[in-house]
């Protein structure tokens, strides 16, 4: 029997709609539709509007400079994205208001006004100039969700020297894949972070990223957990307290080029090495600022907040640089939503009286499973607007979410975009968009979106196939780091001159985009992206296996789980114990996230004649399908043994 495949059909044919209430209507940012058809006659005029209301220190002379695939956004302007973030509110009563409100997950608890934020920046940019950084040096920050993450990020952007900020999930290894592709001199990092009570151990992590050969030379090292104090290394490791001791209060901003380097993320793509995917100044601001003013339709008096980890680009662009620069207050927390109970994310709602909500359809569908009871046990009415982000949300989560946490009267936009794409790209506008559930809805206004056929045709409504944006946009990536050839080749090849996103999307007859998931070998696991190369190579990296294969399967919670097909070598034994093994040496070498769901065993893997490993013909055994079309295969006894042994009968 054909199953179900994840609910695709089902969105297909969503037919609930949602238009926005008259009263979120009259107040929305926006709310004239004229806007769209405005922004595509003139898009550079639209987004130099939003330029405009950034401080500059020397204003661009040309808004677009689009030689294919290089863009180059607000040409020959100067300014400082810490200066954007901080100063210019401290010449307005927002001086006082709070920046950032960050809670621990043991229950501590701080505000930062926006100019508290200031000083702190200032001393600390100070303190890395004390180390020797200067602009364009690269900094690796690897640190929990403290505020010393984001200060250290504006730091950072305040003296010019680009971030690369890993996720603290990461491993040693991958850190140390990072340090290296970066050349950092200087690493940030906590001796610990604070994770289902109990203490991730940052600094074990970063002392063992850095032995033998590195370019590290400096480790400033934030005390939070108290679980490092007697591994400060001498000569290297510097406590961040002690170095931001005697620094001066203020510290003049670097005057940037719009095209300079603010930050590089890594990312994983499809094959085992991470790309650092290279952000600049001027235009990554601009569209940051924009969409989080009009998306989230933020306004003076807004409690933002953003569930993601700034390790990740969500965090980069809405918890620091979208709602600092719109002087907004964003909240930050640093644990795990079910410590110490499951209504951990409600009560910090009711606590803060947070407004707005931007998380993960993960996160929804977990809360959905551990039941209603959690939510209601708090005041929520404060909330106003849902957002959504990092997977395609299935309507049932979307209606949950809708009706459950936003008690009915808060709109949900559904944001897709990457982070390559910087910012949001297609995205409801809440005062303007009828919202359907499991539909991201429309371009932002300015953007320019389609969906293609193998030849490149547009499929038109209805259709099915590649989703592509067909025009530069300001945030979007500008390189991978030092690999220009990567950078060609992995967005730019498939179609000359237009954007290949890696995501299959469809339009319907009324123009609304449907994302389906990523067409190529990149798995969305609870909304991180996971490649399945690198996954394999950490498999093959144990000595007792041969090959292995990796494919994502539908996840009722995680959207994707990772599974293993792994051929062990002649001498060894299945068993359950090397199971755990393998998955535990995942775990190590790469990060807890990429730990495989499930490993199966596999004589042989399923190949095609020129040796391609046939990722849809383990999809379907491991999900328990009537297996595909096996004529291309180049042994189909292969995936019949593998049949037998895993998949269901029909
Ligand atoms: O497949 C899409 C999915 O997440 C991918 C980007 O992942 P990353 O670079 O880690 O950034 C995540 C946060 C922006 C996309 O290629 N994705 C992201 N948002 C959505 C989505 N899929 C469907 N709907 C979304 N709203």
């Amino acid at each position: 029997m054909v199953e179900n495949t994840g609910g695709i059909e089902a969105l297909l044919h969503e037919d609930r709609t949602f238009p926005p209430s008259e009263e979120f209507r009259k107040q929305a940012n926006i709310s004239d539709p004229n806007v769209y058809e405005e922004a595509r006659r003139d898009p550079e005029a639209f987004w130099a509007k939003f330029a405009e209301e950034l401080d500059w220190f020397k204003k661009w002379d040309k808004v677009l400079e689009w030689n294919p695939p290089f863009a180059k956004w607000f040409v020959g302007g100067k300014l400082n994205v810490s200066y954007n973030c901080l100063d210019r509110h401290l010449k307005s009563a927002r001086k006082n208001k709070a920046a950032i409100i960050w809670e621990g997950e043991p229950g501590d608890w701080a505000v930062y006004t926006y100019r508290d934020l200031y000083r702190e920046v200032c001393k600390f940019a100070n303190g890395l100039k004390s180390l020797g950084v200067k602009k364009g040096d690269r900094v690796t920050i690897y640190l929990p969700m403290v505020p010393e993450l984001p200060i250290a990020m504006l730091a950072c952007a305040r003296i010019g020297a680009p971030h690369s900020v890993v996720f603290g999930g990461f491993s040693a290894e991958s850190l140390r894949d990072r340090i290296n592709d970066s050349q950092s001199r200087v690493m940030i990092t906590a001796d610990g972070g604070y994770r289902r009570g109990n203490v991730v151990p940052l600094k074990q992590n970063a002392d063992d990223s850095v032995t033998g050969e590195t370019p590290v030379e400096h480790v400033v090292v934030v005390r939070r957990t108290g679980t490092a104090d007697d591994k400060m290394m001498s000569g290297r490791d510097i406590w961040w307290h002690d170095l931001v001791a005697d620094q001066p209060l203020t510290c003049e901003p670097e005057h940037m080029d719009s095209e300079d380097m603010l930050y590089m993320l890594y990312t994983s793509g499809t094959t085992g090495k991470p790309k650092g995917i290279v952000h600049t100044t001027g235009g990554y601001l601009t569209g940051t600022y924009a969409t989080t003013k009009w998306v989230f339709d933020l306004k003076e008096d807004d409690v933002y907040w953003c569930t993601a980890d700034i390790g990740w680009v969500t965090g980069h662009s809405y918890i620091v640089y979208g709602p600092l620069a719109n002087g907004a207050t964003s909240v930050m927390y640093e644990g795990s939503p079910d410590y110490p109970d499951r209504d951990r994310f409600w009560s910090i709602v009711e606590k803060y009286a947070c407004t707005i909500l931007y998380t993960a359809p993960t996160a929804i569908r977990t809360f959905m499973r551990w039941g209603e009871e959690y939510p209601a046990k708090h005041d929520m009415s404060s909330l106003r607007l849902l957002g959504s982000v990092g997977e395609p949300i299935n309507p049932e989560a979307w209606v949950w979410y809708w009706q459950t946490i936003g008690g009915g009267r808060c709109p949900v936009v559904d944001t897709w975009w990457q982070t390559e794409t910087g910012s949001i790209l297609i995205t409801p506008l809440p005062g303007i968009t009828t919202l359907k559930p499991g539909s991201a809805t429309h371009t932002f206004p300015g953007v320019e979106a389609d969906v293609l056929d193998e030849a490149g045709n547009s499929v038109g409504p209805g259709g099915g196939g590649y989703l592509v944006l067909t025009k530069p946009w300001p945030a979007m990536l500008r390189n991978i780091y030092g690999d220009p050839e990567r950078f060609k080749e992995t967005y730019w090849s498939k179609y000359p001159n237009i954007y290949f996103a890696g995501d299959g999307a469809k339009i319907d007859e009324e123009g609304y985009y449907w994302l389906l998931g990523r067409v190529d070998d990149v798995i969305n696991v609870a909304a991180h992206r996971v490649s399945t190369m690198e996954v394999e190579s950490a498999l093959v990296d144990n000595p007792k296996v041969a090959e292995a294969a990796c494919i994502g399967r539908t996840d009722e919670i995680k959207g994707q789980a990772i599974v293993a097909f792994v051929t062990i070598k002649d001498n060894v034994t299945a068993s359950d114990a090397l199971i755990a093994e393998l998955k535990q040496h995942v775990a190590t070498k790469i990060g807890p996230i990429c730990r495989p769901d499930d490993i199966y065993f596999a004589a042989e893997l399923p190949k095609t004649r020129s040796g391609k490993i046939m990722r849809r013909l383990l999809r379907d055994v491991a999900e328990g399908r009537t297996l595909g079309d096996t004529t291309t295969l180049a042994d189909p006894a292969v995936v019949q043994s593998l049949k037998e042994q895993y998949g269901d009968e029909d």
